[in-house]
């Protein structure tokens, strides 16, 4: 793959050396994202950062990710803000932004719309989520983090068992994870999610073409026991045709330390894209598991700097320039090592 000047729209675009070439340049990427150098290879460039969808952690890390290797960010963070609700088409967004920026990133609610916004644009884009489509991005990060989880147990993704658990129908980061782990050799799936909620049949023939084995279940009791890593979800109520329809499958699945402890090993790594669900009703992974040295997702988000600081440095061709922009950090800065997975 060559990602000089190109869209980032979906995992499809990646084979595996392309998914090896960002987590080589995201491990590049670590003394920035910790403070302990700054770079500014990429001042004077502009990113526009248009989230057209409620989004924390995506939007400010593609921003902060931008803003750390020396860019400025413009940023768009809701549709009323936007001219698309005086009916301007993505086209016109498209042609009138790429005129003002360097590259965007974009989500929207509506699976597609971030392609036909790239067809569009004169400079690259980056799928930031489009509707229950894809989410390539947090793909990468969370494939990054099974790998980091995984080699601090002196093993690889290669032959792993995942369970995948909640929402697999409307959930994005699990349709573009589940592609990209194609890319890999005989990987055990354990999908747990109500049937009405299951993931598409696509999705799932191509997870078996490719080799892998993949079981479904409906007692998460069951599918979390023998495996490596647990993936949960949210319900993804914004997907549902009312509110009333996705609060009969909040709750169906609560991970915690109890059903931990009495279902999975002891090294079982527990991950979520998040944001998780912390209403009563939902709770689909327990706060009580916060102190357990297995819960990746803290580790998930921070690897999201990383990856995203990939992506910009390869797609704007300056990930052999990055060190020589490179400068001590003046201000004073404490607790920025993030934690590392347990050995
Ligand atoms: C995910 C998304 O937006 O698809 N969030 C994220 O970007 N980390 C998952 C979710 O919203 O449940």
């Amino acid at each position: 793959m060559d990602f000089v000047g190109s869209h980032i729209i979906s995992v499809d675009q990646f084979d595996r050396e392309a998914a090896d070439r960002v987590f080589a340049v995201a491990d590049r990427m670590r003394p920035y994202a910790n403070r302990q150098r700054i770079t500014r290879v990429l001042q004077g460039a502009i990113l526009s950062n248009m989230f057209f969808e409620p989004s924390t952690r995506t939007r400010v890390s593609f921003g902060s990710a931008f803003n750390l290797l020396g860019g400025e960010v413009r940023e768009t963070s809701e549709v009323k803000a936007s001219s698309l609700t005086k009916g301007e088409s993505l086209y016109d967004t498209a042609r009138v932004l790429s005129g003002y920026s360097d590259i965007i990133v974009m989500r929207h609610p509506e699976s597609g719309s971030v392609a036909e916004f790239a067809e569009a644009s004169r400079v690259p884009v980056i799928n930031g989520g489009d509707g229950p489509n894809e989410h390539p991005s947090q793909a990468l990060l969370d494939l990054y983090t099974m790998r980091t989880e995984m080699a601090a147990q002196a093993r690889t993704l290669d032959g792993m068992t995942i369970a995948l658990v909640g929402d697999l129908r409307y959930g994005r980061a699990v349709h573009s994870l589940c592609k990209l782990l194609c890319l890999y050799d005989q990987v055990k799936l354990h999908l747990i999610a109500p049937p009405e909620l299951s993931i598409p049949e696509e999705i799932e023939k191509k997870l078996v073409a490719d080799g892998h084995q993949v079981e479904t279940f409906i007692d998460m009791a069951k599918g979390i026991s023998d495996v490596d890593i647990i993936y949960v979800t949210r319900t993804q109520e914004e997907r549902f045709p009312s509110p009333e329809d996705a609060d009969r499958y909040k709750g169906l699945f609560r991970l915690n330390q109890t059903i931990y402890t009495q279902n999975c090993a002891p090294n079982t790594v527990i991950m979520h894209p998040l944001p998780r669900d912390s209403r009563e009703q939902a709770q689909e992974l327990d706060d009580d598991l916060n102190q357990n040295p297995n819960l990746a997702i803290f580790r998930q988000t921070d690897n999201g700097m990383l990856v995203r600081m990939a992506l910009f440095a390869l797609v704007l061709d300056v990930v052999d320039e990055v060190d020589n922009h490179a400068q001590p950090v003046t201000w004073f800065t404490s607790k920025r090592l993030p934690d590392s997975p347990p050995q």
